[in-house]
């Protein structure tokens, strides 16, 4: 079977949908109940069904040898359908569409895990001598992938603190475009993770935006950025300057701690390279997943206001608790760079937040050991409260140093609050505190 790598898959899209009513623009909420599905094509069922298999049926010889000729680029206009359940499936399109909306990009694809969509993303636009320009701090596996993966493969990086000024933004990129050119390459790519995992530290998306255009060539050089602490609700990075943008869709999109996906989106042009080597690759989310997920992004906005007017009530009470030496949390910034930045890319401050116990790491074990309806366990975004030590365990592989330099300390507890009762919620929190 001849592989569709440099034409991609192109989406079929069946029924015209409905976008705006009497010059309103209808709001993702409104959409995610029924856009980019079509009840006629599936015996009137309201809910897509879960399509499992692996192929697609051609009407015809003819038609097969179209379907081809349209994926390899023989005849232009690409597919007429679906063929392969490696390239995509009912479920996924629906999904992908269904992502694109909440982040108002013109396309976007799906993936297995958060993993696979940020690696795939990122060696989609990356060869031998490139250099990719980073934030820190990134969720480890990612920043484990740019320096010790893609190291392997003559990509080399550089990296600057999430709140770099213009005036350090310029200077790590003309160091970069150094860099590329001795090693015979280009600056592939800028990617940001914003708010970073685990400290909620903000990248200014618009100055790293105006840095780029000033440095680099826009069309050569993308702006990514994982949104997977803050979107797509909170925050819209393709709104402030951004080109693509990553997920782990097994946090708030997904939402009840029971999958594991990833999504990017962005333009057309930018989603191309990514979509042809995930056809090439695999890695695309699977059927059920996908319906799982439009189950979830059906709530995706009540689950994530929830969460948040949550965290805001056990924020208050945390951050005068004496035996608290901090908060992390993007409701209660007192540096002033970072409240600015908030306060032009965020709708909202989430519900995940650092809770810097006093003491060190034994205090920050007797809290986690004592909380009694907050879960121990890594991950966010779910629909119950979930705490977990970044340092003794997601950021464990992260060298000590670095940690320090991140911020990412002895007595940091990532916390992740849920749907629950937030009177509840205090309390908890209350009897674990009194046992450190
Ligand atoms: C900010 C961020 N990005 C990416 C990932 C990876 O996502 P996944 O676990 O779905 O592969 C995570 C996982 O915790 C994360 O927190």
């Amino acid at each position: 079977m001849s592989d569709p790598i440099d034409r991609p898959t192109p989406r079929r899209k069946p029924k015209r949908e409905v976008t705006q009513i009497g010059g309103r623009t209808l709001k993702p909420s409104t959409l995610m109940m029924g856009y980019g599905y079509d009840p006629v094509l599936s015996e009137g069922s309201l809910k897509p069904p879960i399509f499992l298999t692996s192929t697609f049926v051609f009407e015809s010889a003819e038609a097969g040898k179209r379907h081809f000729e349209g994926i390899t680029g023989k005849r232009a206009g690409g597919a007429e359908g679906l063929v392969y359940s490696r390239f995509n499936g009912p479920n996924q399109e629906i999904l992908e569409d269904r992502l694109s909306v909440w982040d108002g990009a013109e396309d976007a694809l799906v993936f297995s895990s958060g993993m696979t969509a940020i690696c795939i993303l990122m060696m989609a636009f990356c060869q031998t001598g490139d250099v990719i320009v980073h934030s820190g701090p990134l969720y480890a596996a990612s920043e484990g992938f740019v320096a010790k993966v893609l190291g392997k493969f003559g990509v080399t990086y550089l990296d600057f603190p999430a709140g770099a000024t213009r005036e350090e933004l310029d200077a790590v990129l003309s160091d970069a475009k150094t860099l590329a050119a001795e090693q015979g390459g280009k600056v592939a790519m800028i990617y940001l993770e914003s708010p970073g995992n685990p400290t909620n530290a903000l990248v200014d998306i618009e100055a790293v935006r105006a840095a780029r255009d000033a440095a680099l060539d826009p069309a050569v050089t993308p702006i990514a950025i994982d949104n997977t602490f803050l979107g797509p609700l909170w925050q819209s990075p393709l709104r402030h300057g951004a080109d693509i943008v990553a997920y782990s869709l097994t946090k708030y999109a997904g939402g009840h701690s029971d999958l594991v996906a990833g999504g990017v989106s962005g333009a057309k042009r930018w989603m191309d390279p990514v979509r042809a080597l995930r056809n090439t690759m695999g890695g695309i989310c699977d059927p059920n997943t996908a319906w799982m997920l439009l189950r979830s992004l059906e709530t995706l906005e009540i689950r994530m206001q929830r969460a948040t007017e949550n965290a805001i009530q056990v924020c208050d009470f945390l951050k005068d608790h004496p035996k608290v030496e901090g908060v992390g949390f993007l409701g209660l910034l007192t540096d002033g760079r970072q409240k600015d930045i908030y306060d032009r890319h965020c709708s909202g401050p989430g519900s995940t937040f650092s809770l810097f116990v006093k003491g060190g790491e034994a205090e920050s074990f007797r809290f986690l050991d004592n909380l009694r309806i907050a879960k121990l366990a890594v991950s966010l975004g779910g629909t119950e409260t979930l705490a977990s030590h970044p340092a003794a365990m997601t950021h464990l592989s992260v060298a000590p140093e670095r940690r320090a330099q991140l911020g990412i300390a002895d007595n940091l507890v990532r916390i992740s609050i849920g749907i629950e009762d937030a009177g509840d919620l205090i309390a908890d929190f209350e009897q674990a505190l009194a046992a450190v």
